[in-house]
């Protein structure tokens, strides 16, 4: 059988369906038809194919909305086609990709030409978030109503924070008629500069320049301030600290139209993993305090902090070797986000499965407006994720998929593991040793 078949009747056989969306957690069948749900319940009729779940969890698609693909201008760290492979590799069924590459995601060309790369040649979906400003040099907003049009799914200048609050007004300005969603990446420049890693203990231990926490909750105060006089869909990247998830919750219960994520890296390390990994765990945010990484999860599971994403950042080898001061900021993180998630969501009791699901899935589509994703509702597009909650292994450097392997997961034992990946019906992923699974009579 040709995994990659997408017409016709598919049977995905007696999984354990996860679909919070519809609350569903039950041993059941999914039906496909040419690419799209029919069915959550017992299969009806005979199908042209099957694909064994038994023993694995059957969700909707993991949606990531940050990630760095690379293209076009960093193909040394990753592109299109290896950074989607990875995501499938990790069970992500749609992946939004940060404008900065080079040149930036900022005008309706490079908009449309990592569109069309995407059509022809990635394993999952792909949404490009542009650029708020020209350049992302945080000076001149840029044609949001024609990018739209275009296709950008959100607009952030990630990697940069916005800094200047005339352009940031003029901004959210621009952003409320066309209804954009913005994604800010909160950074005041004059309280990181210079620094790598957070500051406090770790940065005097290292002897090196940390990064102030207040980089990130002054400038999320200033927006949160716009966002009181000026409503735009406004989204927090990556928080990182216990001021912040307060200052989001606050927002929220005032009625703000905030949303915000946090990466698994912040939800699993403190910035003790900077003396174990040294550049492999350098990133911006940088990782926090045990308070700081406590409050990220506390504020993940009461729904304070919507979603989480990965930031997947892929360095070089070559680069990360430049030693903790000069190397770059970014960790890989899509083949790793789902048992790094489960092993400190889901397997400390702080959240059922379901819920682990909700933040990877239903809520990044429900922030994005993917209406047709992050769901196993009949007729919507068949993006199906299976999952074995049980595999145990341990990550090395050249098993990943990615271009990069800048993860500070290698050599952490991990459980759970992507099985197999769908989108719209058509396999884009099968883990070694599972091809068994789809070789089933009908
Ligand atoms: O660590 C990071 N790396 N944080 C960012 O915001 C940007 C990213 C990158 O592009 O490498």
């Amino acid at each position: 059988m040709d995994p990659r078949q997408s017409q016709g009747r598919t049977v995905i056989r007696a999984g354990r369906v996860i679909d919070p969306s519809q609350s569903i957690d039950r041993v059941d069948d999914v039906t496909i038809v040419d690419g799209r749900i029919e069915s959550v319940g017992p299969a009806a009729e005979r199908p042209d194919r099957t694909i064994d779940a038994g023993g694995l969890i059957v969700c909707p698609g993991l949606i990531d909305m940050h990630v760095h693909l690379r293209e076009p201008g960093g193909e040394e760290q990753e592109t299109i086609e290896t950074g989607t492979r990875a995501a499938a590799g990790g069970g992500f069924t749609a992946v939004a990709c940060m404008p900065n590459t080079k040149p930036p995601i900022d005008n309706v060309d490079t908009l449309r030409a990592v569109l069309d790369k995407a059509r022809s040649g990635a394993h999952c979906r792909v949404y490009p978030v542009a650029a708020m400003t020209v350049g992302q040099r945080g000076q001149v907003p840029v044609d949001m109503p024609a990018l739209k049009a275009a296709g950008a799914i959100a607009f952030s200048d990630d990697g940069i924070g916005l800094d200047d609050d005339r352009v940031a007004r003029a901004v959210f300005d621009r952003a409320r008629p066309c209804d954009a969603l913005l994604i800010q990446h909160c950074e005041v420049a004059a309280l990181s500069a210079g620094g790598c890693v957070n500051q406090g203990r770790i940065a005097e231990q290292l002897g090196v320049a940390g990064i102030d926490p207040r980089a990130e909750t002054e400038m999320l105060a200033r927006d949160l301030d716009l966002l009181r006089g000026s409503p735009v869909r406004y989204h927090v990247a990556h928080v990182s600290t216990e001021r912040a998830v307060d200052l989001v919750r606050r927002g929220k219960a005032e009625g703000l139209p905030v949303t915000a994520e946090v990466t698994v890296h912040h939800l699993a390390l403190t910035e003790d993993a900077v003396l174990r990994q040294g550049a492999n765990a350098k990133m911006k945010p940088p990782l926090r305090t045990e308070a700081d990484v406590a409050a990220c999860r506390r504020g993940l599971c009461d729904g304070t902090i919507d979603c989480i994403a990965t930031d997947h950042a892929p360095h070089t080898a070559e680069a990360k070797e430049r030693g903790l001061r000069d190397a770059p900021f970014g960790v890989v993180g899509l083949e790793t986000a789902w048992p790094v998630s489960w092993g400190v969501l889901v397997e400390t009791g702080r959240l059922d499965p379901a819920g682990l699901i909700d933040r990877m899935s239903c809520q990044p589509a429900r922030i994005l407006g993917l209406s047709d994703q992050g769901t196993l509702a009949a007729g919507t597009v068949a993006d199906v994720t299976m999952l074995d909650a049980t595999a145990s292994w341990v990550l090395s450097a050249n098993s990943l998929i990615s271009k990069s392997n800048n993860s500070p997961f290698i050599g952490r034992h991990l459980v759970g593991r992507c099985v197999a990946t769908l989108v719209a019906g058509v396999c884009r992923y099968v883990a070694e040793g599972s091809e068994g699974r789809f070789a089933q009579p009908g």
